[in-house]
């Protein structure tokens, strides 16, 4: 490759959930999507690609933020309903051999002993290619299904990340690599001397060990996280190889967030190659621009059609009912949430529908897969790395084959994405380049 290359993830948005659905190209996505078999054809396209990962996104609450109610989310099969991503994994895993896995799993949802051997298991399952989005869930709903009467609160949370996240790795470090030594002539499949306990005792969690299973291919998986507040970035510069942004501000705003992890990471010690930034994007993709631009223009035209469906999430996210704002005022700064910060920010001082007109991502990239295969080249270059993770919430096997069929082999013929895999492990290629 000549050109600087970069990093392709793809991030499962509704997670394990109704795709698209109802829409010209949905197929039976309303009824079968308990059916693995799109992932399955997901996962099996993106490793045609040769991406890094497929992230699957998750939470586990029926959302009523908006209108104070299910109604919505229920009839529009919005963020509910979704079944558990790390029962899918595995079946993605054994559908492919390079792709990297990344399941979402909470650290106020989980323990973190459960957590690890969780973990341990898909890694081992599937030789070394599993990861972890690590998330702290923002709701108070997601709370209350778990035996809280609210969410934790939000830097809190973050701290309960921090210990969730050292007594997790502790676990999967507490057998050593040689710790197997399959001595037939002795009777010795273990040596005890190599298996240790932790003895973790911190200010929310509490744990002996060692796990009860031994070191996975990659010992610990390769860690996802999307925080955007100060307190989450601190977290993710900490502990993240991959951080998927989901920031806004275009160009400048992607230099900023990245500059600021390098920034965070240096300080904290950690070398800044051993993270890459991957910047949400959802390429409309056309057999000639024009098409392409007609296309981004029904796309506006619908969201314009159904305001409330975009606000859905927002809402969701914020825990703030957007339906008792008025669409043409400005959110006032005054507006706050223990949920997700960094898009609450987003929104303050737009009005809503403002909101709703933007694109996913910090960057709109529409046309030709040549020309968006350019303007990517372009805005990477500028940023200085390291990559794009693909959204898209009306995902149906039309839109995989655009990205996998169409647009990386544009990117490929200007050398921008590899062309095959260097590495069997999930980890060895994200930090190939
Ligand atoms: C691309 C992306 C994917 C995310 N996936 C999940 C997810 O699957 N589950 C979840 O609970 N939160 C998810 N989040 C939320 C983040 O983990 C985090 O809570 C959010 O970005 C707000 O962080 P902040 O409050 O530090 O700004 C995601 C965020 C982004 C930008």
């Amino acid at each position: 490759m000549t050109a600087q290359p970069f990093h392709l993830a793809w991030f499962g948005a509704g997670g394990f959930g109704v795709k698209s659905w109802g829409k010209t190209w949905s197929g039976d996505g309303g009824r079968n999507w308990t059916d693995p078999q799109l992932f399955i054809d997901l996962a099996r396209a993106l490793e045609r690609a040769c991406f890094d990962y497929l992230i699957m996104e998750d939470s586990s609450y029926v959302p009523d933020a908006y209108g104070g109610n299910a109604k919505h989310y229920l009839a529009s099969a919005t963020a509910t309903p979704k079944l558990d991503p790390t029962v899918l994994a595995p079946v993605l895993a054994a559908s492919t051999s390079r792709l990297g896995i990344v399941p979402t799993l909470s650290v106020t949802e989980y323990h973190p002993y459960m957590l690890a051997r969780k973990i341990n298991t898909m890694d081992h399952m599937s030789r070394g290619r599993t990861g972890w989005n690590i998330v702290t869930s923002s709701s108070h709903r997601a709370a209350q299904n778990y035996g809280r009467d609210e969410q934790v609160e939000h830097d809190m949370r973050y701290d309960m990340a921090d210990e969730f996240f050292d007594l997790a790795c502790r676990l999967w470090d507490s057998w050593d690599a040689d710790a197997v030594v399959l001595d037939e002539e002795n009777g010795i499949w273990a040596d005890h001397r190599k298996v240790h306990t932790v003895d973790f005792e911190g200010k929310f969690f509490k744990s002996r060990g060692p796990l009860n299973g031994n070191r996975s291919p990659q010992g610990r998986p390769v860690f996802v996280q999307a925080g955007g507040s100060d307190r989450g970035r601190e977290f993710a510069a900490g502990t993240a190889n991959s951080i998927i942004s989901g920031t806004s501000g275009g160009v400048e705003g992607m230099k900023v967030f990245r500059d600021d992890v390098i920034a965070r990471m240096k300080r904290l010690g950690r070398n800044p190659g051993d993270c890459k930034t991957l910047f949400m994007a959802s390429p409309v993709l056309g057999e000639t621009d024009a098409e392409a631009r007609e296309k981004r223009e029904g796309q506006r035209a619908w969201t314009e059609a159904h305001p409330e469906l975009g606000l859905l999430h927002l809402s969701r996210h914020s825990g703030i009912d957007f339906s008792v704002f008025p669409l043409d005022e400005p959110i006032a700064d005054t507006v706050q949430t223990n949920g997700h910060q960094q898009m609450l920010r987003q929104v303050i001082g737009l009005t809503p529908r403002e909101f709703l007109r933007q694109s996913q991502g910090a960057v709109e990239f529409v046309g030709s897969p040549d020309s968006v295969a350019a303007q990517m080249d372009e805005v990477m270059q500028e940023v200085g790395g390291d990559g794009f993770l693909i959204s898209n919430f009306d995902l149906n096997r039309r839109y995989i084959s655009e990205i996998t069929d169409g647009l990386v082999p544009a990117l490929q013929r200007r050398g921008l994405v590899r062309t095959e895999y260097a590495h069997d492990m999930f980890r060895d290629n994200l930090l190939e380049f």
